[in-house]
């Protein structure tokens, strides 16, 4: 051969379909599909849109690996969000997996690296519920801006509940001006710890209207904060406020909680919690976080004490019905997977 091209495609041997991306089949599915449901997976929530998750897909599994050079280490000392984040990848993963008629078999922290399994639990078809929190998953986004002034149903607040149980998880909705009031206290006092924390702003300025496949981009960021806003909204750096754009009154504030506190519990609730936002989602419902006081220690403490001491807060939100905003960028899924030296 003296290199001239014949014209011939070059085929790589190692490369069927999707494998040119690094993938190869898993559970039974061929690789485009499992690059399918790997693209559906990264689009879970996490922090500052760091997406502190790798994948690794083998013959008879697909595990997910925590992405440790995505750490927060100031906003999220303790890796609590991040195992949140993957545990939410770990929902759109079952709910892929099931949507393709395969029994997702789950199994948690199973060893090595991994912070979760998925396996092959035989054929289940898809039912209408899988199908409708598919349908939510490229559909979700966290939406900084007001909502309508429109209180959220009574049934509405009972699917979010419900999801929160089926994922063995407790959703606390906050009701009467005295709870609402006392919370919005703890996310002032918790915004306030962060503001004067040099480390924390440095990560939120790291990770503030980058232009590459991750970060929170200028199209997210909402409205600028103003005095008057009764919850202290994460300042994402947006334009000016529009005259009159002021927050809804009375959104619907909401604490997710697991019933015991470490790593498992937390992989778990991140399931609940996207779970909880896909329900919304499905029902017309718009979502942002307040995470500030779960995410200072001692703030996190108090709101524990405030809720009976008996659960644990992992997650607060803000629900209600917004109005469309972008969609915040994601990377490839080749930029995602374990390096195979490592399987
Ligand atoms: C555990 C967790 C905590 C979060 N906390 C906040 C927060 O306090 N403020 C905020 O504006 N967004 C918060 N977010 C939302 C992320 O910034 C958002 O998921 C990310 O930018 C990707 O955007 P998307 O949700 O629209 O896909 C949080 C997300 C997760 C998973």
């Amino acid at each position: 051969m003296d290199g001239t091209t014949t014209g011939e495609a070059v085929v790589d041997p190692t490369a069927a379909g999707g494998a040119a991306n690094g993938l190869t089949g898993a559970l039974g599915l061929p690789p485009e599909e499992v690059e399918r449901v790997l693209e559906l997976a990264a689009l879970a929530p996490s922090v500052h849109n760091t997406q502190p998750w790798r994948f690794l897909p083998a013959h008879d599994r697909i595990e997910v690996h925590p992405d440790l050079t995505r750490r927060l280490p100031a906003t999220d000392p303790e890796d609590r969000e991040l195992r949140l984040a993957c545990g939410a990848a770990l929902f759109n993963l079952r709910l892929a997996v099931r949507a393709r008629g395969i029994r997702p078999l789950v199994s948690l922290l199973p060893g090595g690296d991994a912070l979760a399994a998925v396996r092959r639990g035989g054929r289940l078809p898809a039912d209408e519920e899988v199908r409708r929190l598919l349908a939510a998953v490229p559909a979700r986004r966290t939406n900084r801006k007001p909502f309508r002034d429109v209180p959220v149903p009574v049934a509405h607040r009972r699917a979010l509940v419900r999801a929160a149980e089926r994922e063995r998880s407790w959703l606390h909705v906050v009701t009467g001006p005295e709870q609402r009031f006392r919370l919005q206290q703890l996310v002032a006092k918790a915004h306030r710890a962060q503001a004067g924390d040099e480390r924390v702003r440095a990560e939120l300025a790291a990770w503030t209207g980058r232009r590459s496949g991750d970060g929170v981009p200028p199209g997210s960021a909402g409205v600028r904060p103003a005095p008057q806003d009764e919850w202290a909204l994460r300042d994402f750096g947006a334009g000016e406020r529009p005259p009159g754009k002021d927050y809804e009154p009375d959104p619907l504030v909401v604490v997710l909680c697991s019933f015991y506190a470490g790593p498992p519990a937390e992989l778990q609730t991140g399931q609940a919690l996207q779970r909880v936002l896909l329900t919304a989602t499905s029902l017309g419902l718009s979502a942002s976080f307040l995470s500030q006081p779960v995410e200072v220690r001692p703030v996190r403490d108090e709101l524990r004490r405030a809720l009976g001491g008996m659960v644990v807060p992992q997650a607060v939100l803000r629900l209600g019905f917004g109005s469309p905003v972008p969609r915040s960028p994601r990377r490839a899924v080749r930029d995602l997977l374990v390096e195979r030296a490592a399987r």
